[in-house]
Formats: C-alpha cells, structure tokens, sequence
C-alpha cells in the first residue's frame, strides 16, 4: 500500500482510567477508535486508584494499539507519526502511555509527537466538525481541570482562567460519592437532576473578584457536603434529585456566566465546548440559546469524544506534526503539565 500522500497518525491516550489508540488520516477520517475502560474496576473503590491503573494500562495498550491498527487496516510501516498523551495525569498511567509509544515510533522509524491532554480536549472538536472559524474561545471541564481558553490559531493560544482548587468535574465526583451514586458522579448526577427542582437548594455560586476568569468549585462542594450532612444529623430526608438538580445547576451557572462575562470582552467566530463535563447537556441546553443571540458558532463533541480517548489526541498530533513539533526520544511523563 502506498500512503506516501497521506499523513496517518496513531492517537495514544493513558492519562487516567482509559486506555485508548485511534488512527487519524489527513486530520479528517476517523478509520479506528478503541476505548478500553476501567470505570467497572475502579467503581468499587469510588474513584480511579492510580496503581490499579497503570497495571491495568500495561494489560491493554499493546492488544488496544493492534485493534486500533487493525480496524484502520494499517501496519507501523504505514503511519506519518505516533502522538501520544505526555501530560497532565497520574503518572504511572502516562508512563505506560509514553514509554510505549516510544518504543512503537523508535522501532517503526517515524516520528513520536508529544500531546498535552488538555489540548487533545479541545481538539475533540475538530474530528466532528469541519471548517472551525479562529478566533475560538474554549471552555474546557474535566476531571481535574476547569479552563477558558482563547486559541487565535491552531496551537496558538492563551489561557484566560483556571481552576483556582477543585475542577468542575471533580465537584460532580464527590458529590455523586457523597450521595452514594456512583462513579464517576457526572453522568449519575445528570440523570438523577432530570425529575429534580434545580431551585430547591440556594448554593453558591463563586464568581471570584470582578474581571477574573478564574473558577473555584470547592466552596459549592463543600455547601452541598454540609447541606448533606446537617440534614443526616437530625435524621432529616434529604431529596436526592432535588440536591443533584440544585448542585448542577449551580456548576452550569458559574461555566455559563464566566464564559459569558468573557465573551462580552472579546470578539470570537466560534466557541467550544470540551473534556467530560461538556457531556452535560443541561450545560449545552443553557448556553445554546446565548450564543446563538451572539451570533457565535456553538460546537462541542459527541458524549464519547468529551471524556478521555485516543481520537483527540490523533487530532491534535496531526496539527502538531504538521508544525513539526516531534518530541525527543528523552520525552518523560509530565503529570502536572499546564497548557
Ligand atoms: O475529560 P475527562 O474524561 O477526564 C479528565 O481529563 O479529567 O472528564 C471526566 C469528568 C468526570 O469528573 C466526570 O464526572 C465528568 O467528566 N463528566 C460529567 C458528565 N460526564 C462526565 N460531568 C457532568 N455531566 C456529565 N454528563
Ligand atoms: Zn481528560
């Protein structure tokens, strides 16, 4: 086969519980994507346990890589480069991620592309969506971060706020733990909040000193905690679905308003949704009709394409190589990288 024309990149993601690869051509088709979780083994424990994890990327990541090749009918021989996912994260499971993908591109003789994660977040959206206008404000919510970020081009951009202490998704975690409901909290929190009064419970809503784009999410957490607690106290009944409506839309709020507050300040053509917390579709649901007044085209990736997987990290080594940022045979795990 000769793909000399074509630019094929292998997208390896470890960061935290997924072990995932995908194969990318021309930064347009998507030929393969396999997601390994681990939710079901970690679920018993309420959270990710980082060494569990990182034994768990060793199992998967050479049968995932194979699949991934496999489905997309490619050999080594065939790809431009392989990216993969250096940081943020815990690092045993980045360690797996990197080592691996190093040993994979030195023996094939291509290039290793080095992805922050948090980027490969924000080019999720690029796999679905065609034509994606700059300037584009991104408000990126995962488990551990929470940012807006203003890219003026591909891999140009600026951070304009990030998360002072707990990220928004980590607020959805331990809540969800906290009632019990499982993990992680997003999904179980947005299904319980369907039947539940989002204005039963007055949370607050921390919107910081005037002008910051910063977000803090640990007082929100800890009101709903005591709100819990005082009420296991004196053997009140709490409602569930109330406390989980009133918590989310706490959280939406805040992402909303911020973003927002940013937008009044500066002009953009798009504006982007990204990382597991863009799954939620009462966020979406509340920020649609407000862009759309702007004029502001609204994207954000399909539910799979928001949490952790191996697709956005092709796509955002595909820009990477065609900038030609290739790592260093030396690249190292970095677990608290920042954008
Ligand atoms: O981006 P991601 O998969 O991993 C990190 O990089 O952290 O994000 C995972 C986070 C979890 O905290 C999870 O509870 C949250 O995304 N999440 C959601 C939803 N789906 C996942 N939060 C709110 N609503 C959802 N539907
Ligand atoms: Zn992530």
């Amino acid at each position: 086969m000769n793909h000399s024309k074509r630019i094929s990149i292998l997208g390896i993601e470890t960061s935290c519980d997924e072990t995932s690869a995908a194969v990318l051509i021309n930064g347009q088709e998507l030929k393969s994507h396999i997601i390994s979780s681990q939710i079901e083994t970690h679920q018993k424990y309420g959270g990710v346990v980082p060494e569990i994890a990182s034994r768990e990327h060793c199992v998967h990541i050479g049968k995932v890589v194979d699949q991934a090749l496999e489905a997309a009918n490619l050999g080594f021989q065939d790809l431009s480069a392989i990216a993969v996912t250096y940081g943020p994260g815990l690092v045993g499971s980045l360690l797996v991620g990197v080592a691996g993908a190093k040993a994979m591109a030195y023996a094939a003789g291509i290039p290793l592309i080095a992805v922050n994660h948090l980027e490969g977040h924000v080019y999720a959206n690029f796999l679905e969506h065609q034509d994606i206008d700059f300037p584009l404000l991104a408000l990126l919510a995962s488990g551990g971060h929470t940012n807006l970020i203003l890219f003026k081009h591909h891999l140009d951009y600026e951070v304009l706020g990030r998360t002072r202490d707990d990220a928004a998704g980590e607020a959805f975690d331990k809540v969800a733990r906290t009632l019990g409901l499982g993990y992680p909290g997003g999904p179980y929190i947005q299904k319980a909040a369907v039947i539940g009064n989002p204005q039963a419970y007055d949370f607050p809503r921390a919107m910081l000193e005037p002008g910051s784009f910063d977000f803090s999410f640990s007082g929100l957490k800890s009101s709903v905690l005591n709100t819990l607690n005082t009420a296991r106290m004196k053997e009140e009944k709490i409602n569930i679905n109330d406390l989980a409506a009133s918590f989310q839309m706490a959280v939406v709020d805040v992402l909303i308003r911020k973003s927002l507050k940013a937008l009044d300040q500066i002009s953009v053509k798009t504006f982007a949704l990204a990382g597991g917390v863009a799954a939620n579709s009462v966020l979406r649901e509340a920020l649609s009709p407000a862009l759309e007044e702007r004029k502001i085209r609204f994207i954000y990736p399909s539910p799979v394409f928001c949490t952790d997987n191996g697709a956005m990290i092709a796509m955002a080594g595909y820009y990477h190589f065609l900038a030609e940022n290739k790592a260093s045979w030396k690249l190292n795990a970095v677990p608290g990288l920042s954008l």
